[in-house]
């Protein structure tokens, strides 16, 4: 099952995708993560140090064909396949893929079409993939998410937040691109607001997952540079994305 966790910058995307990282390992499946951010950040937040990335990769590859050290008549997917099998970071409890950027002032939508290939390639040997999205759209009108079974919109309690997670499911529907279930995650709620949320939400039309309360642990980690994934079980941020875990894939098994 693949999970793209997608919404706009700064919203929580990357914290919520360390949770999921953690909690769907705790259960013995098989779990990569995809760092599909330009502005990688999950890797941090992993607590894993990655050596290459699939920009490295592609970097690499085109100066080895330039040299000629690529002899002719070999089948470059081939090449890259291996390459990008190698350029994954195996940990015990789970694998990362770090898509990166290409060099210089390269577009990055070479390494986005690589993903989706990527993601055909490999889906079958995991039980779960969790790709951390580019803030926005992008991903979407790029369609490097269109294999996607799960799409879980991240918003913060700002109009500004919504807005993106509207558009996002909006564009999905208007493209065409059929996500099994597509949900909105309300991250860094207080209390105090909730009620308020909970209504201007059920204006829109998304479904809800769930609400992730501010988590003062969170920004305690974040302050000491501590990777998220070592958010104790019992951290509100951990405990509210466990229950969004249980009702997402409960609601696909039904
Ligand atoms: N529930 C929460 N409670 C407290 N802090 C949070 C919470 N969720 C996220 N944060 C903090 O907010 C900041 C942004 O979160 P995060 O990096 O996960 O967002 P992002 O959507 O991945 O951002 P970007 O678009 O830059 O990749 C981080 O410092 C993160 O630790
Ligand atoms: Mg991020």
């Amino acid at each position: 099952m693949i999970i793209a966790v997608s919404g706009k910058g700064g919203t929580g995307k990357t914290m919520v995708s360390a949770n999921l990282v953690k909690l769907l390992s705790k259960t013995g499946k098989d779990v990569l993560a995809i760092d599909a951010d330009p502005d990688s950040n999950l890797p941090d937040a992993l607590g894993v140090n990655v050596n290459k990335t699939v920009g490295d990769v592609r970097e690499e590859l085109k100066k080895d064909t330039s040299l000629g050290k690529i002899p002719p008549g070999t089948n470059k997917w081939d090449i890259l396949d291996y390459k990008i099998m190698e350029s994954i970071t195996e940990k015990k409890e789970f694998d990362l893929l770090v898509m990166g950027r290409p060099e210089g002032s390269g577009c990055y939508c070479a390494v986005n079409n690589m993903l989706r290939k990527i993601i055909e390639t490999i889906a079958t040997n995991y039980d779960f993939i969790i790709i951390d999205t580019e803030a926005g759209l992008e991903h979407l009108s790029r369609r490097t998410t269109q294999n996607v079974d799960i799409m879980l919109i991240v918003t913060d309690p700002t109009h500004r937040g919504i807005l993106t997670a509207q558009r996002i499911g909006e564009l999905a529907s208007e493209l065409e691109i059929q996500f099994k279930k597509l949900y909105l995650i309300l991250n860094r709620v207080k209390k105090v607001h909730e009620d308020n949320l909970k209504e201007k939400i059920s204006q829109i039309d998304l479904d809800m997952a769930g609400i992730i309360y501010e988590d003062p642990a969170v920004t305690e980690f974040d302050l000491k540079g501590e990777p998220l994934i070592n958010l104790p079980e019992s951290s509100v941020s951990v405990s509210s994305t466990k229950k969004i875990v249980d009702k997402v894939l409960n609601l696909e098994k039904n």
